[in-house]
């Protein structure tokens, strides 16, 4: 069997949480290959709501393995607290759910360092989500990171050395922080994560293939958020691209089955950086309002636009993405008209490739289609489909070339409509 990879073609909150609990009963293994507690992924079933931070999104579907892969940076404070929270309510995920010992920790300086180099960059900082996800990506480049398996051997030196390195940063930043409470909080957390199995995942999931076994690999933040292919310098510190799903689990390239790739029916982006169909008026507001856009960890305000298909268009090139999937088709249920992006004007010249700096001087060129009007909420089948949303749907497979597979009408796992079965 091959692996699945579920992935965000936009900046982030597509929806990939909902949609990874909605295919789960057709795999056998979920597993997270990269990113880390700066993900807020939603789930919403039975009148509870969920938000999962590092633990995959296929926990709550009937006893499947979860595993944390190698690509993962994990704070053992709020891993803890996540995996406490889910307990107290009736989901003990201690047999379900193991971890690579090559994830590697985000330490409590790793958050200061974060917030040091927000502040440090002034105007011109990123809006990050404060969680130390780039300083622990920087370590294990560096290679002066601590992974999971390391608290099993001799881990208070190399905690010791590590954090000597912060501090002589810190110090140079002039950074003034406190972290003995957050210290000792993180010295206790890492013994909770020792309850959990601590697994060599490239051998466990390679092991699970050979035996024919279904894996589903979920996705963190979005395309345009990748550090080599995103709105750089405005993006997260890895690869969240399909070739993370390779590096982040131990994966062969050739072991890549299906590549979903996950977008909503507009754009949305928290943070700050680029972000050219972006709308200041009150159809932005609309569209904020509708769609609920704070964000799920932060509660920061999303910013709001129409959908952008050039941006699309290289995501799905990037990630060879062999199915679309759409999401919150309903927040548009209300809109007289709908517009997409199909190119840029760049110093007056027209382009449908994206560009290698859409910092300035990008106009958004669009057209625009009649919108349905129609509750699509409470709709089970594509049968019940009104004929504009159809228009759309077809035009966006048209100009993305993949099939549009899953069309989400609503957080609820329920509205989810499967458009055509393999
Ligand atoms: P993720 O990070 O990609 O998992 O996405 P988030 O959970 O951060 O953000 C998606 C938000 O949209 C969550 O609040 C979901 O409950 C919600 N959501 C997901 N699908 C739909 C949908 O089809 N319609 C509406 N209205 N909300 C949705
Ligand atoms: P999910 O998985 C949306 C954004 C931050 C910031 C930039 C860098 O829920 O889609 P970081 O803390 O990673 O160094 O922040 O990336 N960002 C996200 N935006 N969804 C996410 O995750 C995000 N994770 C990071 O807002 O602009
Ligand atoms: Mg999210």
């Amino acid at each position: 069997m091959k692996v699945d990879v579920l992935l965000g073609l936009q900046w982030g909150d597509e929806g990939k949480g909902k949609v990874v609990d909605v295919l789960t009963p057709g795999y056998d293994i979920v597993t997270r290959f990269q990113g880390g507690p700066n993900a807020g992924h939603t789930l919403e079933f039975e009148g509870q709501k969920y938000v999962l931070r590092s633990i995959p999104s296929g926990i709550f579907q009937g006893g499947k393995t979860n595993i944390i892969g190698n690509g993962v940076v994990l704070d053992p404070i709020l891993f803890r607290q996540e995996a406490e929270s889910l307990a107290a309510s009736g989901h003990d995920l201690t047999k379900q759910l193991c971890i690579s010992k090559k994830a590697h920790l985000i330490m409590p300086t790793h958050r200061v360092l974060d917030a040091a180099y927000e502040a440090a960059k002034g105007a011109a900082k990123i809006g990050t989500t404060g969680k130390g996800i780039g300083p622990t990506y920087t370590d294990k480049v560096s290679r002066n990171g601590l992974r999971v398996g390391d608290i099993l051997h001799h881990f208070d030196e190399k905690y010791a050395q590590a954090k000597k390195k912060h501090e002589i940063i810190l110090s140079g930043l002039k950074y003034e922080y406190d972290i003995v409470a957050l210290e000792k909080e993180w010295f206790e957390a890492l013994e909770y994560l020792k309850r959990f199995r601590l697994i060599d995942s490239e051998h466990v999931l390679n092991n699970f293939l050979k035996e024919g076994k279904s894996v589903l690999a979920e996705g963190a933040q979005g395309t345009m958020l990748d550090v080599d292919f995103g709105s750089y310098p405005f993006v997260t510190s890895s690869n969240t691209v399909c070739a993370g799903a390779c590096t982040g689990l131990g994966i062969a390239p050739r072991n890549i089955g299906e590549v979903y790739g996950i977008f909503k029916a507009y754009c949305t982006r928290v943070g700050a950086g680029p972000f050219p169909t972006e709308l200041f008026d009150e159809t932005g507001e609309k569209l904020c309002k509708l769609g609920h856009e704070f964000g799920a960890v932060t509660g920061r305000k999303r910013r709001c636009g129409w959908i952008d298909l050039v941006a699309l268009k290289y995501a799905v090139m990037i990630n060879g993405v062999s199915q679309l999937i759409m999401m919150k088709s309903d927040v548009l249920d209300d809109f007289d008209t709908i517009k997409a992006c199909v190119a840029y004007k760049i110093n007056g010249q027209e382009t449908e490739e994206f560009p290698f700096d859409i910092s300035e001087g990008v106009e958004p060129v669009y057209i625009e289609m009649p919108g349905w009007k129609t509750d699509m909420t409470r709709m089970t089948s594509e049968d019940e489909f009104p004929e504009e949303f159809n228009a759309y749907v077809n035009f966006l497979e048209e100009e993305l070339g993949v099939p549009v597979k899953i069309v989400s009408v609503g957080p609820d796992r329920e509205q989810t409509i499967i458009r055509y079965e393999d």
